[in-house]
């Protein structure tokens, strides 16, 4: 079956790989990548794919509604996987609006945009939002987050993200637009831009700089590898139902603070450094303003309902994104220069 289908932040950390399995797999769909390039966003992400057939970039920023029309117009778009947004909670916290432009306003363009250009059929089409489990807020030390567990966002990221998922739902309730979300847990792997824990400390590691640990390092987080949520995503957008929601999670919660002990002791082997090495590194930071505790995700109905499943083991993941980044120090070196230095200047120091 033919489709053009829109991803948006394709350049980024997921959508880069998410558009990969896409055009990989689909070669019947025509996959337009739609990214504004912001700081996260990184074309060599997508090298390996840039001249395949059924593939086009397209620069655009989602805050622009119009630009939204057209190219939803002009390419004849059947089918959105909504990924592009701001998408760090520390950056969140010193700049919301850019959160509300992006993550909300941004959106709902999207939703404009397909509300206008599907209005006589809406059948065959598909919206897709892909959100995170922070618009459930934060966990004591039992539970999971259920797709019905009610909103309770707690960082302004959170917060634009769960007005996104309301925006998605409403347009659906009140237009008939097609609609499907998904809310995952925290992604590692390949291509995460490393303001994010799991490429900051790698990166930390190699350069000899302190491991900022926010807190006690105590707040846990449910880790999925990057690759598992794409194939999740591919499941949500081919098989989920109209209207539906479902969470998507590795059951595989850690420690931030046993988290960095590993990635120090897995490092230390690979670098031919003595045992003990990276982990002196390690620095307690003032936390992170409002840090929520806990995430973790109940990922049964995707498992029953879709056949999903994740396919690698954390210790597995951790270490095939360690190999990643030490194959790939250019990349690393690349997107830590220039505005990444004043970014990290001006939060940590
Ligand atoms: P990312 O920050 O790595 O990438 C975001 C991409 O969006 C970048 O390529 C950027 O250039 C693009 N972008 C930002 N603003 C834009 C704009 N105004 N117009 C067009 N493009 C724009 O983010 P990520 O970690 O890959 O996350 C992707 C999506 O998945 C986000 O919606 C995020 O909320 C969601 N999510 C992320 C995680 C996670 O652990 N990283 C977990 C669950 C859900
Ligand atoms: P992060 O990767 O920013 O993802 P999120 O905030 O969306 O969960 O952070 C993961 C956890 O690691 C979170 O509890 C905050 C913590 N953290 C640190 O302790 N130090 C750091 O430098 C960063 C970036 C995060």
């Amino acid at each position: 079956m033919k489709r053009n289908v829109l991803i948006t932040g394709g350049a980024g950390f997921i959508g880069s790989h998410v558009v990969r399995r896409f055009v990989e797999r689909y070669p019947d769909y025509t996959i337009y990548n739609l990214d504004a390039l912001t700081y996260a966003g990184n074309l060599r992400n997508l090298e390996d794919i840039e001249s395949a057939r059924n593939y086009q970039f397209i620069k655009a920023d989602i805050r622009d509604g119009e630009a939204m029309l057209n190219i939803m117009q002009e390419n004849k778009i059947d089918s959105v996987i909504h990924l592009a947004a701001e998408s760090h909670v520390d950056r969140s916290i010193s700049n919301p609006m850019a959160f509300v432009e992006t993550n909300v306003i941004g959106t709902v363009n999207l939703l404009n945009a397909a509300k206008t250009v599907w209005r006589e059929q809406m059948e065959g089409k598909r919206f897709y939002h892909v959100s995170t489990d922070e618009v459930y807020g934060s966990l004591d030390d039992g539970g999971f987050f259920l797709e019905t567990t009610p909103y309770d966002p707690q960082s302004p990221y959170s917060a634009s993200k769960a007005s996104s998922d309301h925006f998605v739902r409403a347009y659906r309730n009140t237009y008939g637009l097609p609609v499907v979300i998904s809310n995952c847990s925290n992604n590692y792997g390949p291509n995460q831009f490393p303001e994010k824990l799991i490429p900051l400390v790698i990166n930390n590691i190699l350069n000899n700089k302190a491991l900022p640990v926010y807190g006690k390092g105590e707040n846990i987080r449910d880790w999925l590898f990057v690759v598992d949520h794409a194939r999740a995503i591919d499941d949500v957008f081919h098989k989920g139902a109209d209207g539906e929601t479902y969470n998507i999670g590795g059951f595989n919660e850690w420690k931030n603070i046993d988290i960095v002990h590993l990635v120090c002791a897995i490092m230390d082997k690979k670098l031919g450094r003595p045992e003990g090495t990276s982990q002196k590194l390690i620095t307690y930071v003032t936390d992170r303003a409002g840090h929520d505790l806990r995430y973790a995700i109940d990922a049964n109905k995707i498992m029953k309902e879709l056949g999903w499943e994740p396919s690698l083991q954390f210790e597995e993941g951790i270490d095939q994104t360690i190999d990643w980044y030490l194959a790939n120090k250019e990349w690393m070196d690349e997107v830590t220069s220039g505005a990444y230095q004043e970014y990290y200047r001006e939060h940590y120091q």
